[in-house]
């Protein structure tokens, strides 16, 4: 019998604080409503589960991803029923990761989730100095990162990444390369270097007139493109290998990512998740109280033109590429050829440099 692969993406909606530049979908002050989220979400799970069963026995859940918000804003017992519901059917290598925030992060907890089967930590770092984290609005300080590194060693969590932000009024070269001297010091085995964005429903959207122009941060930086090609370029001596435009590993790229970028189908659950089945984009309610009042999901059939441009915006920033027969205008591709822009393996094409897998999207779509 076939098998039919899936992938999981369950969504925690809690905060302890709102950070300056999140425009995530995450509360605070919802915490009466956390237990009867996650017994909800564990229902929702299992509904979906047993809908796809249904029509395909030899299901296997080839990765989850619990993302947030901050799932470990959630007590660690909160997950067990979440799990059973699940894990049954989960591949035997399934990568199964958990966001969690520095702060409030506990050996307890890690230690339940690693007992759960979790196996892929994500620490939301943002920063290694102090007052870039106190301008991003963050609660934890540098100091509490070590001690999370150290706990999730403690708790048998071998695979490990963090998230830094960049592209702040605070970043020149000298602090970058400070941070990620103290990043590749520790046992990480991924990194994800996000330039900051200013996203409509965050603080610093509302207020983003005393930001400065951060404009500014997104020109040639101390000999190279951009401070992202500053930060590729560190990060590569390293044995840090870019493989999305964000996205770092040193030995294999996270498999969930790569599922996304794929085009691969996942089942999106939880309060504002959104998930991709049979060309059809699912997404649940955003407001936790709607979310919890009964299982309701939108649906979007993506055209075939909309599931094209999101192959090549998709496929042009990561080392996922694009097949060459799906590209529109051939003649810009060979331009591109041309200019060494792209490069051809196989039947597919691929960025050369990912940080300019927009404009390529763009000029070949
Ligand atoms: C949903 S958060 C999950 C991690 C966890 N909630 C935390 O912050 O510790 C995922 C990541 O997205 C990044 N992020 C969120 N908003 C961003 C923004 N406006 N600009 C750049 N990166 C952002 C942060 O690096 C954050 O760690
Ligand atoms: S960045 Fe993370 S901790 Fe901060 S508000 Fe967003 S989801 Fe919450």
């Amino acid at each position: 019998m076939k098998l039919f692969e899936i992938s999981l993406y369950l969504h925690i909606p809690f905060c302890d604080s709102k950070c300056g530049y999140c425009a995530f979908n995450s509360q605070i002050n919802k915490n009466h409503l956390k237990t009867i989220y996650m017994e909800t979400l564990a229902r929702y799970v299992s509904y979906k589960i047993h809908n796809l069963l249904e029509e395909n026995q030899n299901l296997q859940i080839t990765s989850v991803y619990i993302g947030g918000g901050t799932p470990n804003s959630v007590k660690s017992r909160a997950y067990s029923s979440l799990f059973a519901e699940f894990s049954p059917y989960l591949a035997p290598q399934a990568e199964i990761s958990i966001e969690a925030n520095p702060n409030s992060l506990s050996l307890e907890w890690l230690q339940t989730l690693q007992s759960l089967g979790v196996n892929r930590l994500s620490l939301g770092a943002q920063s290694f100095e102090d007052s870039k984290l106190i301008f991003l609005e963050r609660h934890h300080r540098k100091d509490s990162i070590f001690y999370a590194i150290e706990m999730a060693l403690k708790a048998g969590l071998k695979n490990l990444s963090i998230d830094l932000i960049y592209g702040t009024p605070l970043c020149n070269a000298s602090l970058l390369t400070q941070e990620l001297e103290t990043a590749c010091a520790l046992p990480l085995s991924h990194l994800s270097a996000y330039q900051l964005s200013i996203d409509e429903g965050s603080r610093f959207y509302a207020n983003k007139e005393s930001l400065g122009n951060l404009r500014d941060f997104e020109g040639e930086f101390e000999g190279f493109l951009s401070m992202g090609h500053f930060i590729k370029s560190y990060l590569q001596t390293k044995g840090f290998k870019q493989y999305e435009v964000s996205n770092y590993a040193k030995t294999s790229p996270s498999y969930h990512n790569l599922r996304y970028w794929e085009g691969k189908e996942y089942l999106g659950i939880g309060a504002g998740a959104v998930g991709f089945q049979g060309g059809v984009r699912t997404s649940m309610p955003k407001s936790i109280e709607k979310f919890l009042s009964g299982f309701y999901e939108e649906k979007e059939i993506l055209s075939t033109h909309n599931q094209l441009l999101e192959h090549l915006f998709l496929g042009f920033r990561s080392c996922v590429g694009v097949e060459r027969k799906r590209i529109p205008n051939t003649r810009n591709l060979k331009i591109l050829l041309e200019e060494n822009k792209v490069k051809q393996d196989g039947e597919r094409i691929y960025a050369k440099d990912y940080f300019l897998g927009d404009e390529i999207a763009l000029f070949v779509g």
